[in-house]
């Protein structure tokens, strides 16, 4: 993991957020190619979800919605609420889980409170008023606006249950124990997807989701032994569920979920009619039935499943891989992502930078690229530490541009994983997809 941690400084992918202030909250940013790798997760989950599927279509919700919102919901009680003991003398709080068998406070071995349960929702104020009639809460989950469109998409589209309306955006909760880098954090973003469908249907499409989702782990490149279901015992379900079933990856610090599969039954649309006063049940136009659907649900974060796909993909190769052109001694990191989450997706590579035939035809070559793909233009040292620092982060392809290009219009392709390296015209360049 510090590995990992490492290579996300270094290299721009993922950093502290503010950090000239020594960072902030367990918070992260993004930089230029964790923004690419995330919002390329974010892309392909987007593609499966609303192209792959003629039944399920997108939204983007607000952030700030109605507190009623979560009181119907659950958010507001104990279900969405961590259970604390509280120091007597230094006030911090923790977790039972993380307590020792002394039962007395691991930081200063004071005397501990009775565990009580502290809710995690955000709050905050909106309008000019700081008072009760002013407060309302950043989302703790982004599926509630989806409950909250489910009638307006029913109203404005032609989709009949069973359909289903994806999202992807920040969620907020106040954790305890944010830990492990991104895999738990107070802001992050979720990936999910609310499935209407009619209640007698209800396990069969909690069964095809779980089997879709798995999948998509798979197709993406994720090795399949660092992935398993995990069912939740009967007896420890989320406030809202009938039925989970996480997606788990083999992380450093061991199995963790990346993925929730829930059976939300009618909680959410019977809570909301209750709650708004606004009959939320459906009228099937053919059989005149009217029912309450059930939702089956897809819920992934983007945060965590970006950090699995590296920690997948990460490998170092003692000594170095050699190169035509020279071989480097020592460890070399390779990350072997699926081209379709790489952040940059061509390195163009003139062979010397002070060649100004060769610069003006990489630039050439760059600048067609570039309109398709998220391209690099690289001069700066030698071929093999330029392969070097693209396999580094992920870059499926180099493109080298030597004299020969200039005589018969042909680049070198280099494939990061197998380091061969094909003659292709440019023409054919041109016409490979990702
Ligand atoms: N709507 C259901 C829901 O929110 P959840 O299991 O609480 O279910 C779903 O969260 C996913 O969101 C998790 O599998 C995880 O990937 C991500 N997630 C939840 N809390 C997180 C946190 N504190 N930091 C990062 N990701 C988180």
């Amino acid at each position: 993991m510090e590995k990992i941690v490492n290579l996300c400084k270094r290299r721009g992918f993922i950093n502290l957020s503010s950090e000239p202030y020594g960072g902030f909250g367990s918070c992260y940013d993004y930089g230029p190619l964790g923004v690419e790798l995330k919002n390329n997760v974010k892309k392909e989950w987007w593609k499966f979800m609303t192209r792959m599927h003629d039944n399920i279509v997108g939204v983007d919700s607000a952030i700030l919605m109605s507190p009623k919102i979560w009181e119907a919901s659950g958010h507001l009680s104990a279900g969405f609420a961590d259970e604390l003991s509280e120091c007597k003398e230094c006030h911090k709080r923790f977790k039972l889980d993380d307590l020792g068998e002394d039962k007395k406070c691991p930081d200063c071995k004071g005397e501990l409170l009775p565990a009580r349960k502290f809710n995690i929702m955000m709050k905050t104020f909106v309008g000019p008023l700081e008072n009760d009639s002013a407060v309302t809460y950043l989302r703790g989950e982004t599926c509630q606006g989806i409950f909250m469109d489910y009638q307006w998409v029913l109203n404005t589209t032609r989709m009949k249950i069973p359909f289903g309306i994806a999202q992807v955006g920040k969620a907020f909760r106040n954790e305890i124990n944010p830990n492990n880098f991104t895999f738990r954090t107070r802001e992050f973003e979720q990936m999910e997807m609310e499935f209407f469908v009619e209640p007698k249907d209800a396990d069969m499409y909690f069964d095809k989701f779980m089997q879709e989702r798995m999948q998509w782990y798979i197709d993406l490149g994720m090795k399949k032994e660092n992935l398993r279901f995990h069912e939740h015992p009967k007896d420890k379900l989320a406030h809202y569920a009938k039925r989970v079933v996480d997606i788990e990856y083999n992380f450093p610090f061991g199995w963790g979920e990346i993925e929730g599969i829930h059976h939300r039954g009618e909680w959410d649309l019977g809570n909301h009619s209750k709650f708004s006063g606004k009959d939320m049940s459906y009228l099937n136009e053919e059989t005149k039935e009217k029912y309450m659907p059930f939702v089956i649900e897809t819920s992934a974060g983007a945060d965590r499943t970006t950090l699995a796909f590296m920690l997948d993909a990460y490998d170092e190769i003692e000594g170095g891989r050699s190169t035509t052109t020279e071989t480097i001694k020592d460890v070399e990191i390779a990350l072997h992502l699926s081209p379709k989450l790489s952040p940059v997706k061509y390195a163009i590579l003139p062979l010397l930078k002070n060649k100004e035939e060769l610069v003006r035809k990489a630039r050439e070559i760059y600048d067609v690229l570039k309109i398709d793909f998220n391209c690099q233009y690289d001069e700066t040292g030698t071929i093999g530490k330029r392969y070097r620092r693209h396999d580094e982060i992920g870059t499926p392809y180099c493109i080298t541009i030597d004299f020969d290009t200039l005589e018969d219009d042909t680049i070198t392709l280099r494939d990061r994983d197998t380091m061969e390296q094909k003659r292709i015209k440019v023409e054919e360049l041109y016409k490979l997809k990702i």
